[in-house]
This record gives C-alpha cells, structure tokens and sequence, in this order.
C-alpha cells in the first residue's frame, strides 16, 4: 500500500509504504486512491505520427505502397492550418487519455502544422520530441520541398521550440527514411545534428524487405541500411529508429556503438506484415529499445494494447512493462528525468484501475480488489487499454 511524495516543482520526494510518509509538510495536499488503483511510471510511446491519426486501420498490402495510397493523402491535408489544429488537438489528449507521457512524434513537412503541434504540447501539457517532417524525394510534389529549404526551416523550428516548456517540448530532426532523402539533404541534417548535439533526430530504419532493396538501389555505395544513416553523421546518442526488423550483427553493433535507441512496434509490424522483429539479437547485441505505436500503421495509442502485441510474440511481462517506461526512457538517454518513480525525478506518473473494463458492467465484487503485482502486470498487459488509465501527470501537475 503505497504512496508517491511530488514536491511543488512536480519532481519525486519519496516513493514508498504509505507508513513511512508520516510527518509530511502540513501544506501537502493529500490525494486518497481507491482501494485496488495502482500508480505507475507515465508510459512512453517512442514512434508515433501525429498526420496518420485519422487513417488507422486503413490496410494495403505492404509499407511502400500504404505510403502511396493512403498516408501520403491524409498527410498533404496539413498544408491547412484549421485541419492540423484539429487533428493536433485531438492527438495530444489522446495521448494523455491512453496514459501516454513521453512521446517521439512525427509531423508532416508544412512548418505552420508543426509549429501548431508545438503549441497544442504545450498548452496540453505533453512531453514530446518532435519535428518538421524532412522529404525531397519520392511522394507527391506537395509533399517535397528542395534539401536547402528544408534544412532551413527545420533549424528555425528548432530554435523556436526545442527546451520549451521548461525542457518539455524537445526538437527533432526527422528525415522520414532514406527513400526520402538526398546525400545532400541527409549530409545536411548530419551537420544540424553536429551543430546540435542535444537536440534528437529520428527516422525509419530497415522496415521491410521492399524498402531495404530500393534504399540499396538509391545509395548504392552503402553496404547496408544502417550505413546510408552514419555515412551522413546521424547517427549517435539521441537517434532514434523506429522498426529496425532486418538488422544483421553488424549493423546492431554500429547502433549501439553510436548510442542509438531503436524504437519497436510490434502492432505496426502485425499490421503492415512487416515481419519479426528480432529481439534475441537485439537484446545480445544490448542496443537500447522501447515501444511506439506507430499510429497510423499501429491501430492503437494505447502502449498497454502495444506490450499485449509484443507479449503475443515474445517475453514475460515484466519486460514488457520495462520497455514502455524506464527501458524507453533509457533508449532516449532521458532516464535521469523520467521512465521510473524514483526520488529525484520529474513526477511522470499514471493512475491505473486495473478493474475498470469495457464490457463490464457491474461493479467489480470486492474480493477481487486484492490483486498481486505479477497478476496485475498480466492483466494490464491481457486486458489494458486506455479505460484503465484513471489519470495523467505530468511533472507533478495532472493533464488528464
Ligand atoms: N517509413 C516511412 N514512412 C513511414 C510511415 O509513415 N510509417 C511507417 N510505418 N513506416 C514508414
Ligand atoms: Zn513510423
């Protein structure tokens, strides 16, 4: 029976037995739970793409031609600054409805939809690390925009945004994958990662077999997928990739090396039929990992529904719940701040009711309200979704 000390700056005094808090300040607001809530660290979903809200479930037969058919459309839609508001609003409290803290988001490449994701995060309260979406080649002309101008924009964004929100709100530098990119633009955004070595850069890596062999066919003096992203610079501490699937022992160990965190989502791979992705080796290899959702390919916000997605592939649920907090926190070289309830932290915290259950109408009886940590891991893992999740906070202040 436990109980969780936030101090007025919103970071973690204390984390333990209720008993052991006695003596508190008198000027501590005392929040009683229900019997059987549980309070655990803000879940964090490492790759997720705020534009492909509207368009999940949306199948077709493999990542390139789903691009094509589907997500490329909707995207175009943010060239209007009422629709990305919309859309923008809607994302930022579903995260915080689905219990989700801490999010790596991609946006579109239309600087005015980005600097509207901005300021939604903020006033919502969200933890992000974001950026404009960087595409010279191959999507529809109003998609694209020449390297020189990209890069421009990018950096502007970044000085507007990144530490905002007292270190809330951090920039990425988000190529959308190789396929997307010049030499020139990547080289580019190499310098921009150099020039600023704490602000993130996130892309796609090693998705699908199709992908892999039209990236080789586009940089042909690349021996690899990996080695496209480090010939350019991108690759080092606060790089993250999202899928990584068919990554060989070499280019696992040119990932960890350079400190890299790769971002896996194994409802988006479920989805797009992407394949398996390969975490004995990832995990011998010890590249650092987390979960995204990847919505739009992912159908769901929810990183409960995401670890039962892993879980139905892979490992105990322990893991599970490690990927999606401290293990993701970790993987983002942001463990100091966040990812668990230790004193000294930023207060990321959510209030679970592992009772509370679509379909069930009545009450639960009170016999079930004792429950023991193993099992509820499980069922949070089994039956989750964002029903469980009774409130948000975020460095100490509640957002949902
Ligand atoms: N690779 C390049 N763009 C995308 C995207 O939007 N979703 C996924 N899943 N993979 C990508
Ligand atoms: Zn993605």
């Amino acid at each position: 029976d436990g109980a969780l000390w936030v101090d007025a700056d919103g970071r973690i005094q204390a984390c333990r037995h209720w008993q052991g808090l006695s003596g508190l300040p008198d000027d501590v607001e005392v929040i009683e739970l229900p019997v059987g809530h549980v309070i655990l660290p803000g879940l964090v979903d490492m790759h997720v793409h705020l534009p492909q809200m509207a368009i999940t479930g949306c199948q077709a037969p493999d990542l390139l031609t789903w691009l094509d058919q589907i997500v490329f459309a909707e995207e175009a839609k943010f060239a209007d600054g009422a629709y990305a508001r919309r859309i923008s609003e809607w994302f930022f409290r579903e995260l915080l409805r689905n219990g989700t803290t801490t999010a790596a988001v991609f946006l579109t490449v239309h600087p005015e939809a980005c600097n509207i994701a901005f300021e939604v995060a903020e006033r919502c309260g969200n933890r992000v690390i974001m950026g404009q979406n960087l595409m010279e080649l191959n999507a529809p002309e109003a998609l694209l925009r020449p390297a020189t101008q990209l890069l421009a924009e990018t950096e502007a964004l970044c000085k507007r945004w990144h530490g905002r929100g007292e270190g809330r709100l951090r920039y990425a530098w988000m190529p959308r994958f190789a396929l997307s990119c010049s030499e020139a633009l990547l080289n580019g955004i190499g310098e921009l990662r150099h020039k600023y070595p704490d602000v993130y850069l996130h892309t796609h890596l090693s998705e699908q077999p199709s992908e892999i062999e039209a990236v080789l066919q586009q940089f042909p003096n690349a021996r690899s997928y990996t080695e496209v992203y480090e010939r350019s610079g991108l690759l080092a501490a606060r790089t993250i990739l999202a899928h990584g699937i068919y990554l060989s022992d070499e280019e696992l160990d040119t990932l960890r090396e350079a400190g890299c965190g790769l971002a896996h989502c194994p409802s988006s791979n479920f989805f797009l039929k992407s394949g398996r992705f390969r975490l004995t080796n990832v995990l011998r290899k010890a590249v650092p990992f987390g979960l995204g959702s990847d919505v739009g390919a992912g159908p769901a916000l929810s990183m409960l529904t995401v670890m039962r997605d892993m879980q139905f592939r892979q490992d105990p649920v322990s893991a599970l719940l490690y990927s999606a907090t401290m293990g993701a926190a970790k993987a983002l070289h942001l463990e100091k701040q966040i990812g668990s309830l230790a004193p000294g932290k930023e207060a990321d915290f959510i209030i679970v009711n592992p009772f509370a259950r679509r379909g069930f109408g009545v009450p639960p009886v009170s016999e079930a309200l004792t429950i023991d940590p193993t099992n509820l891991l499980s069922r949070l893992v089994y039956l989750g979704d964002e029903q469980m999740i009774a409130a948000t906070y975020i460095r100490g202040r509640r957002v949902h």
